[in-house]
């Protein structure tokens, strides 16, 4: 079978224009400025309005990714949608290649929650690899603050939405950017973050019930979820790195999932990488799930920090849990 390579060819991104503060978010329950800013590093975050749908939001950021890399929606082979809060459960992909205009496209929703980027990229790739399609939109989208329990002080705070999304395109083997890449899941420790069923019997007949249901509230043991990030994300992209024979001295930049400064701070010691090298916007956006990585990238990209042929370490973890690095360089032809 062949093997091709993949460039990274734009980015784009996209959120809703309310923004929640810190102040605000005192008056709903029981916290304060100081105790998010020091203890996440968050400052405020994005809200969707009622009205906003999912697929609006994750067809913007996919619009400006095929802006950049001057590729038209017609040319779209394939569009995955990375996302754990879609606006129906059968699927939202398809919903945003109708919305970008990709009608040759094939669009399938992929659920691996804040790693749901970094799963995508990997997954994209071997589509675009193996040579079976040539042009491809990952999007990372989530509305979050449809899923917190605005009650909880310990996770309401942390979240935020948004949108962020990459156009990948086939290239040559020698010009592959998707240089090494570590996925894993754990699900011994699901517990630890979830989004449940709700479960509600409901009698068809005699002796015989269903379950209907809906989706309760984010819950997460975060003192968990802290430890696990800290020791799991630095040895995946160690792993990456290592397959992608490069060690964390050759990295421009290292990109992580944007949950809390603590958790990129951490991170960034463990593997010896300096603060500037280190990007985070999650002061203005807090943790937006599958798309805090793109987003993150795309704000970079725009800002002239990341250059073409920069070499950057992402890694998404969160619910599942899942877990994973990818070594990509930004830009390249195809
Ligand atoms: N405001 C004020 N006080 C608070 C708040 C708040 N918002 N939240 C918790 N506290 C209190 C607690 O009640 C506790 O008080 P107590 O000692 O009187 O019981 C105290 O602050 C310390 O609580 P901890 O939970 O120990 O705080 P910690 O320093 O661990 O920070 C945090 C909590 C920020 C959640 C941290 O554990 C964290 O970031 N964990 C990782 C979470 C994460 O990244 N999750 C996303 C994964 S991505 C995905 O898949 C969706």
């Amino acid at each position: 079978m062949t093997t091709l390579g993949i460039a990274i060819t734009g980015s784009g991104g996209s959120t809703p224009n309310t923004r929640l503060d810190n102040d605000t978010l005192s008056q709903i329950v029981e916290t304060s400025d100081e105790w998010i800013s020091t203890r996440t590093g968050i400052r405020q975050r994005r809200l969707a309005s009622p009205e906003m749908s999912l697929s609006e939001l994750a067809a913007a950021a996919a619009q400006e990714a095929l802006e950049m890399a001057g590729l038209s929606p017609s040319e779209v082979d394939l569009v995955v949608l990375a996302t754990s809060t879609p606006d129906d459960l059968f699927g939202s992909a398809s919903r945003v290649q109708h919305r970008i205009g990709a009608p040759q496209a094939v669009a399938f929703d992929l659920t691996a929650a804040c790693s749901g980027f970094v799963f995508g990229l990997v997954t994209v790739a071997q589509f675009l690899r193996t040579g079976v399609y040539r042009n491809a939109v990952l999007i990372g989208a989530d509305i979050l603050s449809r899923w917190v329990d605005w009650s909880d002080r310990r996770t309401c705070v942390l979240f935020g939405d948004g949108a962020g999304a990459v156009v990948l395109q086939r290239t040559s083997p020698e010009d592959d950017g998707l240089l090494g890449f570590e996925l894993r899941s754990n699900g011994a420790q699901n517990g630890c973050l979830t989004l449940d069923y709700s479960h509600r019997s409901h009698a068809l007949v005699e002796n015989l019930e269903v379950s209907q249901g809906n989706y309760s509230r984010i819950a997460m043991n975060g003192q968990e979820i802290y430890k696990f990030a800290v020791k799991k994300v630095p040895e995946a992209i160690e792993k990456a790195l290592f397959r992608a024979n490069l060690t964390n001295e050759d990295l421009d930049w290292l990109l992580l999932h944007q949950a809390n400064q603590r958790i990129l701070d951490a991170v960034a010691k463990r593997l010896n990488v300096p603060s500037e090298k280190v990007i985070s916007n999650l002061a203005r956006y807090g943790n937006t799930s599958a798309a805090s990585i793109p987003l993150a990238l795309d704000e970079a990209v725009r800002s002239h920090q990341i250059q073409t042929g920069d070499t950057i370490a992402a890694s998404g973890f969160g619910a599942g849990l899942t877990w994973g690095a990818a070594i990509v360089k930004w830009g390249g032809a195809a």
